[in-house]
């Protein structure tokens, strides 16, 4: 019987706790923290069908989109897992106005805060469509053994330590960077871990891949209207007509682009200005894991990862995926 070699997520972590040379572990106990938030939410999601966990809390969420019973379950799975983690001292996530801080003396004296998107794809859940979770760590910025506040919150991208995200689909995948590269790891649920199945993950600088909701094409900035017609032109050498595959779910759009080289766009369209995704629990994590794995992420005129956030759930347009693809978005721009 062939054996083959699993290095669990925890495996991976402390092994690869060198990288940190300031980190004695905190930021290891605190991803896998996060990794065992991960695998309650699954559960959940692999029964949704057979649970009470479809459909609408009844409540809407600062965005002031309807909160799906799911989103609530997942925000409180995590918003748990970190509180007891010891090294979180607080918390930002989408389905909560205001940061929350974990006011215990055991929190206070930890060293991160964790920015996140508890369920991506809401709108996916009941028709049984792959969703996600996604992730940003920072160091805290006011002193240990204080209570955290906004501005530690409010770190451009540049300044995360970690950023990652798990994707609900066919298998469940966590995959993260801790700025040396990403790497996805694959749960096996006959022995409930992440296993490392996509190491040191890099995007392909080209692709065929471009991911955008047509139905807003009438607001789209002209750019992005000829980007459209680009990908659609006929031209062999550059192996057009793209193909458009759009899921509605972040995680998993940008993920397929990830491995097979792609493009993701949501600009500004006309309710939504400053586009639809968050900053500071999308964008910038999205962007980092991008970054790191060799691709690009703009909001049309920056990179993500240089916007000084100004508030927790401040929109941004998005641009991310193979760097030639989104190099190109960003000449047709200009
Ligand atoms: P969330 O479910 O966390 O609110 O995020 C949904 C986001 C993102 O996942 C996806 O890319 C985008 O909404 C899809 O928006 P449209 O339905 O407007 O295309
Ligand atoms: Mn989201
Ligand atoms: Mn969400």
């Amino acid at each position: 019987m062939n054996s083959y070699k699993i290095t669990t997520l925890n495996d991976f972590i402390i092994l690869r706790q060198k990288d940190f040379p300031f980190a004695k572990g905190e930021l290891s106990s605190l991803l896998s923290h996060i990794g065992t938030a991960a695998k309650i939410v699954n559960k959940k999601i692999n029964k949704a069908g057979l649970v009470d966990i479809l459909g609408r809390a009844g409540m809407v969420n600062v965005q002031g989109e309807n909160q799906q019973k799911l989103d609530v379950f997942a925000d409180k799975v995590f918003t748990d897992a970190l509180r007891s983690s010891g090294e979180c001292c607080g918390i930002a996530t989408e389905e909560n106005q205001n940061e929350i801080v974990f006011s215990d003396k055991l929190a206070r004296k930890g060293n991160y805060v964790v920015c996140i998107d508890p369920l991506d794809g809401s709108s996916n859940i009941d028709y049984n469509v792959s969703v996600g979770s996604v992730f940003s760590i920072y160091r805290r910025i006011t002193p240990r053994g204080e209570e955290v506040n906004n501005e530690d919150f409010l770190q451009d991208g540049t300044q995360q330590v970690a950023a990652g995200y798990i994707i609900y689909g066919s298998s469940t995948m966590l995959v993260y960077t801790t700025g040396n590269g990403v790497n996805g790891f694959t749960l096996d649920p006959s022995i409930g871990e992440f296993c490392l199945s996509h190491p040191c993950m890099m995007s392909p600088p080209d692709g065929r891949i471009y991911s955008i909701n047509e139905g807003n094409y009438i607001y789209f900035p002209q750019g992005i209207k000829q980007y459209i017609k680009y990908c659609q032109e006929k031209d062999e050498s550059t192996g057009r007509p793209y193909i458009s595959r759009y899921i509605g779910s972040l995680v998993s759009d940008f993920h397929r682009n990830l491995l097979k080289g792609g493009v993701f766009l949501y600009p500004p369209v006309e309710n939504m200005p400053e586009g639809k995704l968050r900053l500071v629990y999308e964008c910038n994590p999205i962007a980092f894991i991008a970054e790191q794995a060799g691709g690009a992420a703009s909001d049309g005129r920056r990179r993500i990862l240089e916007i000084r956030p100004e508030s927790l759930h401040q929109r941004s347009p998005l641009y991310v995926g193979s760097e030639n693809m989104v190099n190109k978005v960003l000449k047709l721009l200009i």
